[in-house]
């Protein structure tokens, strides 16, 4: 009892790594980040804290750095000053001896896709398989692509397809299928709706809301998308002055003052997101009481 403490092994590391999968309850926490490029500054003293298991919302004017924002958690910015940790694992401190490999555990959806061009769908989903389980048999690895390709929303048919064959709905989806191809704990979507037509952006929506669901993820989603905000968010982080200046439900922005936060919300986009939600949710209750009148 009064000895050294055992020096852990390599396997109780990976045992505390899964048990934080389940017991933190933020599996992203940003502390007072500060990110330069050169003289511009980009964040200061930049926190956030991300729930488990919600869909957190991202917004703020073009440029202030939501982008920079999620390479930093994941690990692809080396922020100038603050920690940064996921699931229980330090980003910001070197973590070389660490025997499960954290990259494995989130899924990214990079805006603009960022699928490699000269490689089918499939084939794009099959990279972090191979990356990550290089000893998974072809067999077996293609039948995991496939899986997540279908899981996405798209035909089977959509497997052998080069990304340039593809339309941009599809891309989106094509550059789901591989974010999701090592069953992440964190899904990153970086303006998954962005160039899709209010139908196509809807479907979206709809299909990260489910999966979220039934594959119990938590989203760190960044949109410039006020419908996408209303039907899927259950909150609202809003990056201005280089920092998060704000972050609740709607409900909750709309009851501060700060101008841009205002403008967001109350101007005419807003409102208009703002009443084709109500007018969605009372259309349902139509169809749920088709008597009327008596809720
Ligand atoms: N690698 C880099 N080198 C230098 N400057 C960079 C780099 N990456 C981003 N920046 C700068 O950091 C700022 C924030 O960029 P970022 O891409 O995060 O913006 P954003 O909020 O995602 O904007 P958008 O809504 O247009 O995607 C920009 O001024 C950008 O030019
Ligand atoms: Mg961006």
């Amino acid at each position: 009892m009064n000895g050294a403490p055992e020096k852990p092994e390599k396997r109780d590391k990976s045992f505390q790594a899964v048990a934080h999968r389940f017991d933190g309850e933020y599996p992203i926490i940003v502390h007072g980040l500060t990110n330069a490029f050169g003289s511009q500054v980009v964040h200061e003293n930049l926190s956030i804290a991300v729930k488990r298991g919600e869909i957190i919302g991202v917004v703020g004017g073009s440029g202030t750095g939501k982008s920079v924002l999620m390479r930093s958690i994941i690990g692809l910015q080396i922020p100038t000053e603050g920690s940064i940790e996921v699931l229980g694992e330090s980003i910001t401190d070197a973590r070389a001896d660490d025997d499960i490999d954290i990259r494995s555990r989130w899924g990214v959806l990079f805006q603009g896709g960022a699928l490699f061009s000269t490689l089918t769908v499939a084939e794009n989903v099959e990279v972090p398989l191979r990356q990550f389980y290089p000893e998974i048999s072809d067999a077996l690895r293609r039948e995991i692509a496939l899986y997540k390709v279908v899981l996405s929303g798209l035909p089977e048919s959509a497997a052998d397809k080069y990304p340039g064959e593809l339309s941009g709905g599809m891309r989106k989806r094509a550059g789901l299928a591989r974010a999701l191809s090592l069953d992440p704990e964190l899904l990153f979507l970086d303006e998954p709706t962005a160039g899709l037509d209010p139908i196509g952006a809807a479907a979206f929506d709809r299909l990260i809301m489910e999966l979220q669901d039934t594959l119990g993820l938590t989203v760190f989603l960044i949109t410039h998308d006020l419908d996408t905000l209303y039907e899927i968010c259950d909150r609202v982080a809003v990056l201005a002055d280089k920092r998060v200046i704000a972050v609740g439900t709607i409900p909750e922005l709309l009851a501060t003052d700060h101008p841009w936060i205002q403008e967001y919300f109350n101007g005419p986009r807003g409102r208009a997101a703002q009443e084709s939600q109500s007018r969605a949710k009372s259309t349902a209750k139509v169809v749920d009481n088709p008597a009327g009148g008596r809720a």
